[in-house]
């Protein structure tokens, strides 16, 4: 019914300015319909022709005949649920009875020390020692040690460099040693970083004159140099710590545990916080030591009843700190662009909404700056008052103000190296090319007497080693990097930091459920380590890119990682240290993550079959804890081992739980973006791509020319050799747990039907599902250079693929669903990865499949109560049939599991999958989107 538009509801008189505006953005959210009141949206029709469906059916009796063996299951199924009976406290006292104790014995106490006093002796070792005496934490060792022995816990603070992680473990042991206890000491340090744990053993073992493996040694997932059993130090992940917990959660063989750079709280590290302490009461001889850099420590031994502190006083050169009015008081740079009040006034009107939300922020940025220019108005010059009113004055807004900064260093500073904070790849990139096309003279002086060296997870490493080495005579490095030279990457002759004071983080939104990668003003925790790397070798000076009102606004520390992650893989872990309440658990630890993020992780887990309906682990969930990999991926593993698509699907798995093999060389986005559409071989997915990668990568491994073909191809050599490594891994665990009969991941028997890509796809679905997205319209633009997507997925209204996706410009698919791993909102909302999918694959491998009749009594079969098929009944039946089969297979498999072999009855699933699957490459789905059932009338 058409409304008289007089009739329009007005606003109560009364309302000024943005009450209005709320008044009908309320009334019209009231209004809007309903959604179950929406006609469906009928996608294309999945009819299987009947000679088609007649082998399916035909199959499906085949593999009725072998289900025999279900009493047998039940009790499988009955022990199972009984290892999971136990909650952690009683899984503790379980196995308290076993022996727990660091045998003595005094063989290995006298060879420990013989062998020790014997080193004493050598003068290599002497010198070495007379470095690590300088050390602070070395001064307070005989304190350190007093306290270890005093105390059950013991909460170590200093700053980074100062001697804690390479001297306390040390101190442990030779003190056992010396005291004829060497045999009963083990010590465990755990590092939130796997490049940490290894270069921190080799440094312990370097100083303590050895090779890796004897009385020191580190362990993180695929690789290890374990050392002897007792009398030693094992530096391991906090991951791999974590895993050790679930078979041995009294720690029985390990006499400390020391829990390093507690401060970055990464969830691991606050999981192991919180289960320490259910641990300590059972282990009383069990030490406990935290290790922090100085951030929040108070909240750390309030957490553990007020524990024993020890701070240990750094030894850093002197670093002064400029801010931003000091900058621009001492290099006279003006030339900023946005003054608020200019701005407001020379803006067209159609730009008024983004005006609105800027006057928002210049608002904003004007309560913060204008007290602070009154109460420092005597101390600067009136210009610099007048510049620190341009909103663009602070952060790295504007490019040319950082390299002016950076060549008045250069024109006016005494030699050294100049680090420089930036939020990501794109700043970089940007400054970049300013820095190598200078415009100012002084620029053009100084731009041949600079190296640059970006910084960042996507560039080449070949770059990042270059790093460390000292510049050529008479140029100077210029360093642009990330976060990661905060704490990651020590380059030691840096002099001169730049803070933009600009970084990105990933933060969850709880609402949405949607991981997001915002641009933030760092923490003042961020601020202090940053500005500590201009002193590691001499004094420094570090250039704050804000004033100190900024500063002001900036939080303490970093929010903490559990509160900014989506739980699914805690929460999975957690089962399987049998902690059965896991809402109650989480709600111990120091930083209690939001109910519904719990909520969340526990839906999607049931959704996948990893949780049953009353949260209880399944079968198939105590698989995928093993793996380890998101539950999302484990899955999309477990079924590729059962269908015998490994190889392909492996890669997959790797390169999503690693990271992509591309690199990216500033300037060259658009030959990589190429790249990889070549390598996709146009089957419109990320994940198959990668597999195409490794393959060609073996190829060129072959004819021995794999450095060419990565250097070619911007692929990073040592990625696509770590992928390698975890694709092994993959298929050992999968050995291991009995999925599959051969530990190789390209072993014949796994591989039958790896060059199946309709399989492939549905598989990669199987295990991405729920990420679907559809793809309602695409059009390309008139210079044909791009396309535009419609994209949907259930839950948003909007998303587009990655600009670095394979999909990301292409017109035309096959097909217009899709399933993607990651979602991520920056610019805007984008699948980072996708893979197309035919309907089919989502019907069979898809929850809450359903069937029906619209309203205009045409017969649907639906999926995830999203998608909406048009199908015949007699597809429908058998198409659940199979359904149910595959359910149940897959629970057998999980209780029992076994590769499904050749030719086996169960192989006629496979079969009868197969078959329906192979059609979508016969169906031409290309003008059935778009119908909807009110279209159709
Ligand atoms: O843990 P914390 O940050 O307190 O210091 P550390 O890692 O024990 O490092 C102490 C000193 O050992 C550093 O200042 C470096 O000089 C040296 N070190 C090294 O040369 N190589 C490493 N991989 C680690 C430390
Ligand atoms: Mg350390």
């Amino acid at each position: 019914m058409e409304r008289n538009p007089r009739e329009r509801i007005r606003h109560p008189p009364g309302l000024r300015g943005r009450a209005i505006g709320l008044f009908y953005r309320n009334l019209s959210k009231r209004k809007r319909p309903k959604p179950e009141t929406q006609a469906i949206r009928l996608g294309p029709c999945v009819s299987v022709p009947q000679t088609v469906l007649a082998k399916v059916e035909e199959s499906l009796r085949k593999f009725e005949q072998s289900c025999e063996d279900e009493q047998v299951l039940k009790d499988f199924e009955a022990q199972f649920r009984h290892l999971l009976c136990a909650d952690f406290e009683e899984f503790i006292l379980s196995t308290k009875s076993s022996n727990y104790e660091l045998m003595n014995n005094e063989l290995q106490n006298q060879r420990y020390k013989s062998e020790l006093l014997a080193k004493e002796r050598d003068p290599d070792f002497q010198q070495r020692y007379e470095q690590r005496l300088k050390l602070p934490a070395m001064k307070q060792n005989e304190r350190i040690l007093e306290a270890i022995k005093a105390n059950q816990v013991l909460l170590i603070v200093g700053s980074t460099g100062c001697g804690k992680t390479t001297q306390v473990p040390q101190l442990i042991l030779d003190d056992y040693i010396f005291n004829n206890r060497g045999s009963q000491c083990h010590v465990v340090c755990t590092q939130p970083r796997r490049i940490s744990a290894v270069t921190v053993a080799e440094r312990v073992a370097y100083e303590r004159l050895e090779k890796l493996g004897v009385s020191v040694g580190y362990q993180i997932r695929l690789e290890s140099e374990m050392p002897r059993d007792s009398g030693s130090i094992l530096y391991c992940t906090t991951g791999v710590l974590l895993q050790k917990l679930q078979s041995d959660p009294l720690m029985s063989a390990v006499s400390a545990v020391i829990i390093d750079e507690i401060h970055e709280r990464g969830v691991e590290t606050d999981l192991l916080l919180a289960l320490f302490k259910f641990i300590l009461p059972h282990r009383p001889e069990l030490k406990v030591i935290l290790m922090s850099a100085t951030v929040s420590e108070h909240e750390f031994s309030a957490y553990f009843n007020n524990c024993c502190t020890i701070n240990i006083e750094g030894t850093m050169f002197p670093v002064k700190v400029n801010y931003l009015e000091d900058i621009i008081q001492e290099t006279g740079y003006t030339r900023f662009r946005n003054n608020p009040h200019e701005f407001a006034r020379n803006k067209p009107r159609h730009q008024a909404n983004q005006l609105d939300r800027q006057s928002a922020a210049n608002f904003d940025y004007n309560a913060m700056i204008e007290p602070y220019l009154r109460h420092i108005r005597n101390q600067y010059d009136a210009q610099v008052l007048q510049a620190l009113r341009c909103t663009d004055s602070e952060g790295c807004e504007n490019l040319q103000f950082l390299e002016h900064l950076i060549f008045y260093i250069c024109d006016t500073k005494p030699p050294g190296a100049i680090l420089v904070f930036l939020p990501g790849y794109d700043k970089i990139s940007k400054l970049n090319t300013i820095l190598q096309n200078p415009t100012s003279p002084v620029g053009q002086r100084y731009s041949r007497k600079i190296q640059v060296y970006p910084l960042h997870s996507m560039m080449p490493t070949m770059f990042q080693k270059n790093v460390f080495q000292p510049p050529p005579p008479g140029m100077r490095k210029v360093i642009l990097s990330t976060t990661v030279a905060e704490t990651s990457v020590t380059i030691d002759d840096v002099v001169y930091v730049i803070n933009s004071g600009r970084m990105k983080t990933n933060n969850y939104n709880v609402e949405a459920n949607l991981q997001m990668l915002e641009e933030t003003w760092v923490t003042k925790a961020n601020t202090q380590q940053r500005k500590g790397r201009a002193g590691r070798v001499q004094p420094g000076i570090c250039y704050n890119l804000f004033s100190r009102a900024r500063e002001r606004t900036m939080i303490d520390q970093i929010v903490p990682e559990i509160l900014r992650c989506k739980l699914e893989s805690t929460i999975l872990n957690l089962k399987m240290l049998h902690v059965k309440d896991v809402h109650h658990f989480l709600s111990t630890l120091i930083s209690p993550p939001d109910k519904q993020a719990i909520v969340n992780g526990i839906n999607l887990l049931k959704r996948i079959n990893a949780l049953d309906v009353e949260g209880t682990l399944t079968p198939l969930g105590m698989h995928l804890a093993r793996l380890p990999v998101d539950p999302q991926i484990g899955k999309m593993l477990v079924m590729s081992a059962l269908f015998r698509c490994l190889d392909p699907i492996s890669s997959v798995a790797a390169g999503l739980s690693f990271k992509s093999p591309f690199y990216v060389p500033l300037g060259k986005e658009k030959d990589v973006d190429r790249i990889r559409r070549h390598l996709s071989a146009n089957q419109r997915s990320d994940h198959l791509m990668i597999d195409n990668v490794v393959l060609n990568y073996r190829e060129a491994l072959e004819d021995n020319c794999e450095r060419d073909f990565c250097y070619n191809n911007f692929l990073s050599l040592g990625t696509l050799q770590q992928l390698e490594q975890m694709k092994k891994q993959f298929a050992s665990l999968l050995r291991a747990s009995s999925f599959t009969d051969s530990g190789h991941c390209s072993a014949k028997s796994s591989n039958e039907n790896s060059r199946n890509i309709p399989l492939l796809r549905a598989i990669i679905a199987a295990g991405l599902y729920p990420n679907m997205a559809f793809l309602s319209k695409v059009r390309r633009t008139r210079n044909h250079v791009n396309a535009i997507h419609h994209l949907t997925t259930p839950e948003e209204r909007r998303v587009n693929f990655h600009p670095c996706s394979v999909n990301s410009n292409e017109a035309s698919f096959d097909s217009h669903y899709f399933v993607y791993f990651q979602k991520q909102k920056s610019s805007s909302l984008y699948l980072l990865d996708a893979t197309m999918v035919f309907p089919m694959a989502l019907i069979i491998f898809g929850d809450g499949v359903e069937t029906g009749y619209t309203e205009n009594k045409i017969f649907y079969i639906s999926v995830g109560r999203t998608y909406f098929f048009k199908c015949d009944p007699g597809t429908a039946k058998v198409i659940l049939e199979l359904r149910k089969r595959l359910e149940w297979l897959m629970q057998k498999r999980a209780l029992n599991p076994s590769p499904i072999l050749p030719n086996s009855s169960e192989d006629y699933i496979v079969k009868a999958i197969q078959i329906l699957l192979s059609l979508d490459d016969v169906y031409d789905y290309s003008d059935q989107y778009m119908s909807s059932d009110e279209e159709q009338n």
